[in-house]
């Protein structure tokens, strides 16, 4: 075997070893991380509207309002369509235990706008 090809092998097995020792990060939270992008790290902002720390079932109700387009704006109500009703209670549950303080450290004259 080319030697090169045996020292990147024993490099992807130590990269398998090291990602299967970590725990996986809860189910809410991954589905959460797609909201990270625009509503901030965890929902903390800065960005739209802030969701960490909000209650779940309003985050819930909004993301269900949304899916049915009755409101929110094409963005929301496309990513909220992704989402079956059990992975939405999950992220939401998730969001709802976050806290909200990231905005407060970071928001400034700098925050992105919102739609309102
Ligand atoms: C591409 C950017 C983007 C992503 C990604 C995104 N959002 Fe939004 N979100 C927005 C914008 C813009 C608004 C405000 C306009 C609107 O209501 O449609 C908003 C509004 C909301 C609101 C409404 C707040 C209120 O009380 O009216 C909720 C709840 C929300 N988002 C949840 C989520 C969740 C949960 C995710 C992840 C599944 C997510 N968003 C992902 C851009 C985004």
């Amino acid at each position: 075997m080319h030697a090169m090809f045996k020292t990147s092998l024993a490099s992807a097995a130590m990269l398998i070893a090291v990602a299967a020792s970590a725990a996986p990060p809860p189910p809410g939270r991954l589905l959460a991380s797609n909201c990270f992008q625009c509503h901030g790290t965890n929902g903390a902002g800065p960005g739209f509207d802030n969701l960490a720390g909000k209650s779940a079932r309003s985050i819930f109700e909004a993301m269900k309002e949304m899916q049915a387009g009755k409101e929110g704006e094409d963005i929301m109500s496309k990513h909220s369509r992704g989402y079956t009703d059990d992975q939405l209670q999950l992220l939401a549950e998730w969001l709802s235990l976050q806290s909200p303080v990231q905005q407060a450290r970071t928001a400034g004259p700098s925050s992105l706008p919102t739609s309102r």
